[in-house]
């Protein structure tokens, strides 16, 4: 068995994300949401971890993440639930612009 290093991955360029929202980013098989947060760049993935919504779909407040289905809600910055029926934390992703490049580690 190997272990793969992580590396540093672009997602997308700061410049065509949605000012002060989330972007949905499809990256290989994984459906990323960046949010353009008040306290900087943070990804997760764009999947309720209640159900199959696309949380880019829901409101975002600048700071916390309103699924569209059932109103769960999440802190973008920890993934941490904060409102039922949301129980289960997002993964998010440790994330780093590079020259107007935002990367997440993976
Ligand atoms: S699918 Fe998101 S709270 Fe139910």
């Amino acid at each position: 068995m190997s272990i793969r290093e992580k590396v540093w991955t672009d997602v997308i360029a700061v410049r065509d994300l949605e000012p002060g929202d989330a972007t949905l980013v499809t990256l290989g098989s994984r459906n990323l949401a960046v949010f353009d947060a008040k306290d900087g760049i943070f990804v997760t993935l764009a999947r309720c971890t209640h159900g199959a919504a696309n949380l880019c779909d829901g409101h975002f407040d600048g700071t916390q993440i309103e699924c569209p289905l059932h109103q769960g809600l999440f802190d973008v910055r920890t993934g941490q639930p904060k409102a039922a029926p949301a129980r289960v934390p997002l993964r998010r992703f440790d994330t780093r612009v590079v020259h107007g490049m935002v990367q997440i580690l993976i």
